[in-house]
């Protein structure tokens, strides 16, 4: 099926008859960009003689990552070389004369037929499921939750990308013992044209066989890093995955907006204090107001046996919503973190791993840790050992700055 991007309704009519009756018509590139990805049957996009040529190129790199078997045809006004030569590069299957209705109706059946072959719009959809662990207040856990969460995930066999979206001050690559040598930041200049290559030569790997795209390592980086790439970065990494796992700063960031907009699931967390509580309902309210769906929400309450005075009821009432998991409070959590191991590994049977286990088997990836799946990942990425300490790994640090 087809989308056509055309403000203009005046020449409808016309382009019915070289496009066929069963045409969904949008009038922005965004909700153009939504009819495509939401709507798998969608295998054609036509964008419309004057839509600004760098928003429709910008659309089809983008589709070309997320979903590559979706061809854009470009109508044109006038055909130059030089139009060609950049449509070409951005992706675009056919450019035609804005008059030549026939060259239209051609260029799309190719089209069409070439997403057949690539079977994209019969076959099912491929993408991982995207998580982010979100909380509007720090300490509450996301870190540790996030790690571990993806690090369980992993175990059974799910290839599962862990992103530290905490580009500022991110603690992922310690928690877990890392010590990378590429981070975020080498991104930046592979912007608009990652791909899986891209992507797993920036990407950590911990022993278990989890990747990990780890923060900056000094913060002044951060602002090198632009919403858009964070977009284009989690876009890509859900086709080379089946589980992205995103931790967070706790505010609402462009790039944990961006993380919102491509996430299946958010985990919005909070523990027992009357802050943590306050900032969770602000944190609920806010994604209400962006229009997050709130069946795509789950309000997990962290160190929830904590005696703090505070009730789970306490909460419900306060946010508005039931809590909908909870992992208990241990030291244990706390030394595994100091380790760099994360607890699920490390301690399996202990209630918090337990706990943390539940939320990344049953609402994470429903259905993780039946049969090992023996696809491995797309192709080898960097293997970092294991460093042992906050301490040693500061050591290699200095060493490799010296
Ligand atoms: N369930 C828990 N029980 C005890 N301590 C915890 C628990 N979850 C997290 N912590 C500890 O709380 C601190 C903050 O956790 P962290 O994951 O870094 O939070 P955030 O990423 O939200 O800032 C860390 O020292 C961590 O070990
Ligand atoms: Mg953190």
């Amino acid at each position: 099926m087809t989308v056509l991007w055309e403000p203009d309704t005046h020449s409808l009519d016309s382009l019915r008859m070289a496009l066929g009756q069963t045409l969904r018509v949008v009038d922005s590139g965004p909700t153009a960009m939504r009819a495509v990805t939401e709507d798998r049957t969608q295998d054609l996009l036509v964008v419309g003689p004057d839509i600004d040529l760098t928003a429709a190129l910008g659309a089809c790199e983008t589709l070309r990552l997320e979903r590559p078997e979706v061809g854009v045809v470009l109508m044109r006004r006038r055909l130059d070389v030089a139009v060609l030569g950049e449509a070409l590069r951005a992706g675009v299957r056919e450019v035609v004369a804005a008059d030549d209705l026939g060259a239209l109706s051609d260029a799309c059946r190719r089209s069409q037929e070439l997403s057949r072959r690539l079977g994209g719009a019969t076959g099912p959809a491929q993408d991982a499921r995207v998580i982010t662990v979100f909380s509007a207040k720090g300490g509450c856990g996301k870190t540790t939750v996030s790690s571990n969460i993806a690090a369980d995930l992993a175990q059974t066999g799910a290839r599962v990308l862990l992103v530290d979206l905490d580009l500022a001050f991110g603690d992922v690559a310690i928690s877990l013992g890392l010590g990378p040598e590429r981070t975020m930041a080498d991104l930046v200049s592979m912007a608009g044209h990652i791909d899986q290559e891209g992507l797993a030569s920036v990407v950590t790997s911990h022993q278990n066989g989890l990747d990990v795209l780890c923060a900056p390592a000094h913060p002044g980086d951060a602002d090198r890093i632009s919403g858009a790439l964070v977009s284009e970065t989690l876009r890509a990494a859900r086709r080379f995955y089946d589980v992205v796992v995103i931790d967070t700063p706790p505010a609402f960031t462009e790039h944990v907006l961006a993380s919102f907009d491509v996430s299946d699931l958010s985990l919005v967390l909070a523990t027992l204090d009357i802050p943590s509580v306050k900032n969770l309902r602000l944190a609920l309210d806010t994604l209400d107001l962006l229009g997050h769906p709130q069946e795509s929400r789950l309000v997990v309450l962290n160190r929830a046996d904590a005696k703090t005075g505070l009730t789970i009821d306490d909460v419900s009432t306060a946010i508005h919503h039931e809590v909908d998991a909870q992992i208990p409070d241990s030291k244990d959590v706390t030394a595994a973190t100091n380790r760099g191991v994360p607890i699920v590994l490390h301690q399996p049977r202990h209630p918090v791993s337990v706990a943390l286990r539940a939320i990344a088997r049953q609402r994470v990836l429903p259905g993780a840790g039946g049969p090992a799946k023996s696809a491995k990942r797309p192709t080898e990425p960097r293997v970092e050992k294991q460093k042992s300490s906050l301490f040693r790994r500061r050591t290699v640090d200095a060493r490799s700055e010296a």
